[in-house]
């Protein structure tokens, strides 16, 4: 059976840098609380002209062009984010209207933080079936928009970004196994309401709501055990092991998240890849982002083993193996 491969990566960071020096002109905190408790040093802020379907068509324009795949051959238009320019249409839709994809259908994703990995899944799952499709996969997000810029509990995590692929069938090489799950019933320790899709009568003081919510420590406990289960479960049930791995490329939330699982799981410190001190954490984004970096610096050669990993608001966690 085929499996989804990658054509093309490619990535869109929008220009303005805030630093943690900036954040505490905002909020009252320091560079030194926000680097030894996140490992975050700077993010990036989208401006004017630089919507997340901007950002994205962006990002996806790179991954075209660095697979050679005109926009009209691409089959699917898939992004996954919690920030779409609009309810409806959905961000592919503008992503498909940017670049031109005429020839495709289009629709958004919404698994938080863990978008990207479970739209790498569908598009296998596509392929399985349907080898010859051309998927451009996209997570994009504008957190900045979301973010209470008062709250120094959760501005200080968050950047925008985008980052794009595109994939194809491929017999001996691409997604080999995933292992993705969700909890409901955890909702509140993260989220982001939107009052005026079910309340009329909207009151301002419900506004709040309005941005992103959570209960930190709660959280990255979570996290951790989380990914650490959904990886030992994938490996379980691939037969891989944790020395077969050449790269781990997790969703950047945390840089002591990401460490404390790279413990749990012996992983060594020279095959986690981060990039969280640069851009923060970009939600549905930062696994594409990530790996555009990895593609371009050309540190993976064919045949490597390539292990993803994610958790996100819902919760959805989830672990994916793709060889290079
Ligand atoms: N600057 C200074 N002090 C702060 C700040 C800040 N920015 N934020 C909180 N504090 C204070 C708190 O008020 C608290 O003070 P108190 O002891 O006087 O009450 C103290 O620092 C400790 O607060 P904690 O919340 O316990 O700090 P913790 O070590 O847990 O770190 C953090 C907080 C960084 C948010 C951590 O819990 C975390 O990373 N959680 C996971 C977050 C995450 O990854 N979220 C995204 C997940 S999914 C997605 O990507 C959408």
């Amino acid at each position: 059976m085929k499996k989804a491969a990658l054509l093309g990566t490619g990535s869109c960071l929008p220009r303005r840098i805030l630093a943690n020096s900036d954040l505490e002109r905002l909020v009252d905190t320091s560079d030194e609380w926000i680097t030894s408790r996140t490992g975050i040093k700077t993010r990036r802020i989208a401006g004017q002209g630089e919507e997340n379907y901007k950002l994205a068509a962006s990002a996806a324009r790179e991954a075209l062009a660095m697979a050679e795949v005109p926009a009209a051959d691409i089959d699917l238009v898939l992004v996954a984010t919690i920030t779409p320019h609009m309810i409806m249409p959905s961000c592919a839709c503008f992503v498909q209207a940017e670049i031109g994809a005429e020839n495709a259908f289009a629709y958004d994703l919404n698994a938080a933080c863990s978008g990207f990995l479970f739209g790498l899944d569908m598009a296998n799952r596509y392929i399985a079936t349907q080898p010859e499709m051309k998927i451009l996969l996209i997570g994009s997000e504008t957190l900045s928009a979301r973010v209470n810029w008062e709250d120094r509990n959760t501005c200080i995590l968050f950047g925008d970004g985008a980052g794009a692929v595109v994939l194809s069938g491929a017999d001996d090489r691409g997604v080999l196994a995933s292992s993705l799950f969700s909890d409901g019933r955890l909702w509140k320790l993260l989220y982001m309401d939107s009052p005026e899709s079910r309340n009329p009568d909207l009151r301002s003081e419900e506004r709040k709501g309005c941005y992103l919510q959570m209960t930190g420590r709660d959280v990255f406990k979570f996290a951790v055990k989380s990914m650490e289960e959904a990886v030992e479960r994938l490996l379980n049930e691939t037969g891989y092991r944790i020395e077969d791995i050449d790269l781990v490329i997790p969703h950047q939330a945390n840089i002591r998240i990401l460490n404390r699982l790279a413990e749990r799981l012996s992983i060594a410190p020279e095959k986690l890849f981060v990039n969280v001190d640069k851009y923060g954490n970009t939600s549905a984004a930062s696994i594409p982002i990530a790996l555009d970096e990895v593609h371009r610096s050309g540190r993976l050669s064919a045949g490597d083993i390539v292990l993803f990993c994610s958790f996100g608001g819902g919760f959805t966690w989830g672990a994916l193996l793709m060889q290079w």
